[in-house]
């Protein structure tokens, strides 16, 4: 359908405080909801406290550090299957009773492993669970630093679709200690929860159900790509701002699109302040940002120089596939967001008084003077006999062959990322921020054919390098969970296993099923492009 654009105001999720000691429940409800004004009712998977009160997206959480929350997370899909076409040649999680299966992981957070929402911890509203399965009841520690997180389904082999029903929402961890720098609130906070989507003319979603190699995987598909830009569940939404400073807490919740995010005005550029893991030191001034899915950017954005009545428009510019780009996978309209129109009135006091802090402090940087463990990591895609990707691996390993990467806990490690493959690849530790350290590009086509050779104990030189090692990109700096890993580079991330201020866990983090770190294009994440880890 064609849609009209900046119809329907910019929706903010209602806020859940759950630093008050009490226990939340949330249920995963099969709900129907309005994503545009002309387009019927939607089919979607919504997080609530009710089936009456849940959305796409899920409520905001509000945590504060140093307050242990509670969620226990109920699944009310009744269904005896999905709405949307699983793959069953794929390795996912197959319930013998039928049912939707669900679990819920709390993205970027230092989380006991039980509470992390492990892909084999899932279970299903008939009461089936998953090989791993512990408890329904999560204890979030909030003890790291104050950032935006994000809650999102996980179950194995079907992420992609629970995630693209609508089973994502915002959390976040405040701390008072950030008061002093006198930042937007209230109304001039705002959420950005962009997604891409495809819709049949009655409303309901489309998603591929042919896959591009239909003799292997009959309806897998190695990214999903759509034609609707949606932010907080609307489609091309707009948002009155004032002549003032906002604070917008960006995140890409889309299954494989990158967005290059721009505005079509000059005189506007974003401040960033932040990172998936919390505040840089210093603000950066941008005229554009890289937000790989997954990635959550921090910014401040001034309107005060734009007349009443100026509307400016949120650009993507965003190859997809990232980098190469095919434009079929770019239609018209996924180069526009949203639309800020600028209003007369500026009655709020909140904002006007709040400013751009010239510096901030987080967490100290990781010492990579003691690195305890180096490892090398490949990415690499298998296709099938017309070329076409059927698999990605991540050090040659499948989801299900026993774990390879075993940290001791408290120790700090370089992993080293090795990208054979044609794209970038969003990869995301569970558990930790960690640093990007710096990429290096190297010739892949040699390295696959061993006419040179790799010598990965950095700083060494290896033959196949073709440079020598770059600072991160300026979208890849301060605290990540997830980062691009660009294709024919080495990309090397620092890890400290411990909390993000150097101190230890106040969890066992060597107890429960482990976690994982994979590709967070989630149709490489379901099929293979994910690995299980665990701290000794
Ligand atoms: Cu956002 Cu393992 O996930
Ligand atoms: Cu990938």
């Amino acid at each position: 359908p064609n849609l009209q654009m900046f119809v329907d105001a910019l929706p903010i999720p209602e806020a859940i405080d759950i630093s008050t000691g009490d226990k939340l429940t949330l249920g995963i409800y099969k709900i129907s909801q309005k994503l545009h004004r002309d387009l019927p009712s939607t089919t979607l998977y919504g997080y609530g406290t009710s089936q009456a009160k849940a959305s796409y997206p899920g409520p905001t959480l509000k945590a504060t550090r140093g307050i242990v929350s509670h969620v226990r997370w109920e699944n009310h899909i009744s269904d005896s299957s999905h709405f949307l076409p699983v793959d069953t040649t794929i390795h996912w999680a197959n319930p013998k009773s039928g049912g939707v299966p669900i679990v819920s992981h709390l993205h970027g957070a230092e989380v006991e492993s039980a509470s992390d929402g492990h892909p084999d911890t899932w279970f299903t509203a008939q009461g089936e669970t998953g090989s791993k399965y512990v408890t329904q009841d999560y204890v979030y520690a909030n003890s790291q630093p104050p950032t935006m997180l994000w809650y999102h389904d996980h179950t194995v082999g079907i992420t992609r679709l629970n995630v693209y029903a609508g089973l994502v929402g915002i959390y976040f961890i405040n701390s008072p200690s950030e008061k002093g720098y006198n930042l937007p609130i209230s109304d001039f906070e705002i959420p950005l929860l962009i997604q891409d989507k495809q819709f049949y003319a009655n409303g309901s979603l489309n998603f591929p159900n042919v896959g591009d190699s239909p003799l292997i995987h009959p309806v897998w598909c190695p990214e999903f790509f759509g034609d609707t830009i949606l932010v907080n569940g609307k489609a091309w939404p707009y948002l009155n701002v004032q002549r003032q400073l906002y604070r917008f807490r960006i995140l890409n919740a889309a299954n494989a699109r990158f967005f290059i995010l721009s505005f079509n005005n000059s005189k506007l550029s974003f401040k960033q302040i932040g990172t998936d893991g919390g505040y840089l030191y210093k603000p950066i001034v941008l005229s554009t940002l890289t937000v790989a899915p997954a990635f959550r950017v921090d910014v401040l954005v001034d309107f005060s120089s734009l007349a009443p009545g100026t509307d400016v428009l949120l650009m993507n510019s965003g190859p997809a596939p990232f980098p190469s780009g095919d434009p079929a996978q770019s239609p018209n309209g996924t180069d526009i967001v949203m639309k800020f129109h600028v209003v007369t009135a500026d009655s709020y006091a909140t904002g006007a008084s709040s400013s751009v802090p010239s510096t901030f402090q987080p967490d100290a940087a990781i010492d990579i003077k003691d690195v305890a463990v180096r490892r090398n990591l490949t990415l690499k895609e298998f296709d099938d006999s017309s070329g076409n990707p059927i698999i990605s691996l991540l050090g040659n390993h499948h989801w299900i062959d026993p774990v390879t990467e075993t940290p001791r806990l408290g120790t700090t490690e370089i992993w080293s990322i090795i990208n054979l493959t044609p794209d970038a690849h969003p990869i995301h530790v569970h558990l930790i921020q960690f640093h990007v350290l710096n990429q290096q590009s190297f010739d892949a086509t040699g390295y696959l054919n061993d006419s040179c050779s790799l010598s990965l104990e950095y700083p060494n030189p290896g033959s196949c390098f073709t440079e020598n090692p770059r600072q991160p990109n300026v979208d890849q700096i301060g605290w990540k969970d997830t980062a691009i890993t660009w294709p024919s580079n080495v990309t090397r991330f620092v890890i400290r296993f411990s909390s993000q201020d150097g101190s230890s866990f106040p969890f066992d983090a060597t107890a429960g099923p482990g976690y994982v770190w994979h590709c967070h294009i989630l149709d490489h994440e379901d099929n293979d492009m994910m690995r299980p880890y665990v701290l000794l």
